[in-house]
């Protein structure tokens, strides 16, 4: 697996993220899938994917935590496309076990309960989301924190047995933002009240002008904490 890997990621080394998608999206059509939270990042690769085949599929974790400004991009995105994003919700019985064993926001008190909520609200529901998916694409970025500066455009990610691919891994923030509005994408309006990076409500805050971009997320942990198990180190 190492080796496609590595051919892919000398293959598609000078190529833009719309021909990334392409090339995916022709080799493995209905195995590719865009997993979105409606962030800045995952809203241009919805239009960019969604401009190379109107059926090309997109899933969202509904961690039952997310702002009410989310929902309503995911309402934007599904009307302007003419689509309905895949939804995963967490199992009822884990939810309620969670909520029994460390209350309502437990995440605050440890990384420990963090994780387990993390596990429960958005990873198992993952696992699902991808068991039949051979190519998961995301908006990860190598800017946006400590632990993605050495990300590869594609990968292959063995905790979810699939091919990872991250088109805008070159991308800066402002070339997000210039396609954003070029293009006319619906974005989370929580992006113009200061938030950069937008998780789950009880997690996220705005950031200050010049602080880092997801310095706003689980602002109570270390940086190098601050992955929920999505994405490996
Ligand atoms: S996280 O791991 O800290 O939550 P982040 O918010 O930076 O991740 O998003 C990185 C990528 O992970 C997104 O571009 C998207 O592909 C995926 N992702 C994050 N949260 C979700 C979600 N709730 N549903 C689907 N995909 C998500
Ligand atoms: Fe739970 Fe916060 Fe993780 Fe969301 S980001 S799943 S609320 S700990």
């Amino acid at each position: 697996m190492q080796v496609l890997i590595d051919t892919i990621n000398k293959t598609l080394q000078n190529a833009t993220a719309r021909e990334v998608l392409e090339y995916f999206l022709k080799r493995y059509n209905k195995k590719v899938s865009l997993s979105s939270s409606f962030g800045a990042e995952d809203q241009v690769l919805a239009d960019l994917m969604l401009s190379i085949d109107k059926k090309a599929h997109i899933f969202t974790l509904d961690t039952g935590r997310l702002h009410p400004e989310t929902y309503d991009v995911m309402d934007a995105t599904n009307l302007k496309y003419n689509i309905k994003v895949d939804v995963y919700f967490p199992e009822t019985q884990s939810v309620q076990e969670l909520y029994q064993t460390q209350g309502i926001n437990g995440h605050y008190e440890s990384v420990e309960k963090r994780k387990n909520c993390c596990f429960i609200r958005k990873i198992e529901p993952l696992q699902r989301a991808l068991a039949d998916v051979d190519v998961w694409v995301t908006g990860l970025r190598s800017e946006q924190s400590v632990t993605r500066t050495q990300m590869p455009l594609v990968e292959y990610d063995e905790n979810f047995n699939v091919i990872k691919v991250n088109p805008l891994i070159h991308w800066s923030e402002e070339d997000v933002w210039d396609y954003i509005k070029k293009h006319h994408v619906p974005y989370n309006k929580l992006h113009d009240l200061g938030f950069p990076s937008i998780g789950c409500a009880p997690c996220t805050r705005a950031v200050k002008e010049g602080e880092d971009v997801r310095s706003g997320r689980w602002w109570w942990e270390n940086p190098e904490h601050k992955e929920c198990g999505l994405h490996k180190q």
